[in-house]
């Protein structure tokens, strides 16, 4: 598969007031599925904290810590395809074009300052791309070396980067994109993506 920048793939994918909502609920943010980064690429993992005697999950980020991580560093957030009607959609429609199960990661940068961890790199799985707030750059290089993408996103393009193929994303302003990733097997299970509605 080759690289490919689709502008307006999907505007509105998710908001910065929709992650704002689902990062209070305090049980979701285990310690599990958000990855603080530094810029060696290196989790800040500070677990210690008190937690209240309702507690249930102890490993979930207190809020005034991830409220403080937020604003600093790039934040990751992984299984989270379930985490909105839409992304539910979209992860189900990937699944059914390439028959492989899909996830979605959220990547928050809100520190236009913070060296972004991933530098360049390659990643094992083809990934789909959408940004969601903000702006980003996105350059891709092929096998070979040669840049074929070299795109400001703004909110609603996506961008669909094959597994292997180098890539840097340099952030221009406080930005949100969500990542789809597609898992290298053609699995016999996927992801229930049964949606709730009442
Ligand atoms: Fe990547």
């Amino acid at each position: 598969m080759k690289p490919a920048l689709v502008k307006k793939f999907f505007p509105n994918l998710l908001s910065w007031k929709e992650l704002e909502y689902l990062i209070n609920i305090r049980p979701l943010m285990n310690i599990e599925r958000v990855a603080v980064l530094d810029e060696n690429r290196n989790r800040i993992d500070e677990i210690e904290w008190d937690n209240s005697p309702w507690t249930i999950d102890t490993d979930c980020y207190p809020p005034h810590l991830l409220r403080e991580y937020i604003e600093k560093y790039v934040c990751i957030f992984h299984d989270m395809s379930r985490c909105s009607f839409n992304i539910n959609k979209v992860a189900e429609t990937l699944e059914k074009k390439f028959n492989k199960s899909v996830d979605a990661h959220v990547y928050v940068c809100r520190n236009v300052n913070a060296v972004h961890p991933f530098g360049v790199h390659a990643d094992k799985v083809d990934n789909l791309i959408v940004q969601c707030e903000g702006k980003t750059n996105f350059k891709v290089w092929d096998p070979d070396g040669k840049l074929v993408v070299d795109c400001a996103m703004i909110p609603g393009d996506a961008v669909f980067i094959p597994a292997s193929f180098p890539h840097e994303v340099t952030t221009l302003t406080p930005r949100m994109s969500v990542s789809f990733p597609l898992h290298t097997d053609h699995p016999t299970t996927f992801e229930d993506r049964t949606w709730i509605k009442l």
